[in-house]
C-alpha cells in the first residue's frame, strides 16, 4: 500500500501511478522484464506502430551527444497486426496500461491504425504527429495547428479509445498546437518528442547519422520540455504527460510542478533499464517528506518568484 496517493486520472485513462515509459525507448517491454517488474509502471507507451512493417532508416542511426543522443531510427517496427497478435498478449499479462503509439504517412493511415486498435485490449492510443525521422507524415503533421486539428479530429472519429496527441517541440508556439489538439477532441496531451539536431564528424566531414539529421533526446532537452509542459498546462484543460530528459525522480518532480499529471521516461531507460522503478520510489519519498498526501497536490504548483 502506497503511503501517498499516486493515482492519476488522465481524463478517463486511470493509472495507478504517474510513471510511464516513452515510445521507442522500451520496445514492447520484453527486454526490460529482467530489470524491473513491469507491474510497477503506470503505463507503457509501446514502440511506434505503422500499418505495415517498417525496416527503419540506414545506419548509423544513433549518436551520442553532450548530455543526450541523436536518433533517426525511422519507426522500425513489425506493423500493427504483428503487434496485436504477438506483443499485446505479453503486455496484457501485466497490471499496467498499454498505450499504443500510432504513426501514418497520411491521415487515412492514422485512421486505419486507430480503427484496427480500437477493437483490441490496448488502453489508449498515442497519436505521434511529431516524429522527425520519417519522410512523410510525422512532424509535418505536428507543425501546423490547422493540420493537428484536422488529423486529430479525423482520428477521433475512428478511435473508440482514450486518445493522447503527442506534440513536437519543433514548432514556433507550442500553445497553439496544444489548443488545436484539445479542440479536435484529444483526451490528453503528451510532450515533448525529440528536437531536430545534427552532429558532424570533422575528420570524415560527413554527418554522423546516415540520414543527416535526427531527434535529440536526453538531459540536454529537459529545460525546453519543462518550459513547454508549463506553457501547455497553462493553456489547455486536458491533462498533460511530460517527458524529455527525465533521468531521476528530481527531474520527474520538476515536470509535475510544471503541470504534468504523469511523466514518461525515454532515453533514461537506455542508460539504466531499471530506472523507472527507482523513480517511482523517489517520487513517493519526496512527496512524503514534503507532507503531501496525494500526487495531485503538487501538479502545476511551481511559483515564479517575480510574478
Ligand atoms: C531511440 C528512440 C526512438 C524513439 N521512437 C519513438 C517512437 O517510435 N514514437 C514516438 O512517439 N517517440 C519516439 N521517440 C521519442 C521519445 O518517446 C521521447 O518523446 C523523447 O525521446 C524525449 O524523451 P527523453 O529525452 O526522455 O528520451 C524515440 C526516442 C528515442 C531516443
Amino acid at each position: 500500500m502506497s503511503r501517498v496517493d499516486l493515482n492519476v486520472d488522465l481524463n478517463g485513462l486511470k493509472l495507478k501511478n504517474p510513471i510511464t515509459v516513452a515510445s521507442g525507448t522500451f520496445g514492447f517491454g520484453r527486454e526490460f522484464e529482467d530489470y524491473l517488474d513491469l507491474n510497477n509502471l503506470g503505463g507503457i507507451m509501446v514502440k511506434g506502430l505503422t500499418l505495415k512493417e517498417r525496416k527503419g532508416n540506414p545506419v548509423p542511426r544513433v549518436a551520442e551527444t553532450p548530455m543526450g543522443m541523436l536518433n533517426s531510427v525511422g519507426l522500425q517496427n513489425p506493423g500493427v497486426e504483428y503487434f496485436i497478435k504477438n506483443e499485446l498478449p505479453f503486455l496484457k499479462r501485466y497490471d499496467t496500461k498499454v498505450i499504443a503509439n500510432i504513426n501514418g504517412n497520411t491521415i487515412e493511415e492514422y485512421c486505419e491504425i486507430a480503427h484496427i486498435l480500437s477493437s483490441t485490449s490496448v488502453d489508449s492510443l498515442e497519436l505521434n504527429i511529431s516524429c522527425p525521422n520519417v519522410k512523410e507524415g510525422g512532424v509535418s503533421f505536428g507543425r501546423d495547428p490547422e493540420m493537428v486539428y484536422k488529423v486529430t479530429k479525423k482520428v477521433r472519429e475512428y478511435a473508440d479509445k482514450h486518445l493522447i496527441v503527442k506534440l513536437s517541440p519543433n514548432v514556433t508556439d507550442i500553445k497553439d498546437v496544444a489548443e488545436a489538439a484539445e479542440k479536435a477532441g484529444s483526451d490528453c496531451i503528451s510532450l515533448i518528442n525529440t528536437l531536430i539536431g545534427m552532429a558532424i564528424d570533422i575528420d570524415r566531414e560527413t554527418t554522423i547519422l546516415a540520414r543527416g539529421m535526427g531527434g535529440l533526446s536526453g538531459p540536454a532537452i529537459k529545460p525546453v520540455a519543462v518550459r513547454m509542459v508549463y506553457e501547455v498546462f497553462n493553456t489547455v484543460s486536458i491533462p498533460v504527460i511530460g517527458m524529455g530528459g527525465i533521468m531521476d525522480y528530481k527531474d520527474s518532480i520538476e515536470f509535475l510542478l510544471a503541470g504534468a499529471s504523469a511523466i514518461a521516461i525515454g532515453t533514461g531507460n537506455l542508460i539504466n533499464p531499471g530506472v523507472a522503478a527507482e523513480i517511482l520510489k523517489g517520487i513517493e519519498n519526496h512527496l512524503e517528506s514534503k507532507g503531501y498526501k496525494a500526487l495531485e497536490e503538487i501538479r502545476g504548483k511551481v511559483k515564479i518568484p517575480s510574478k
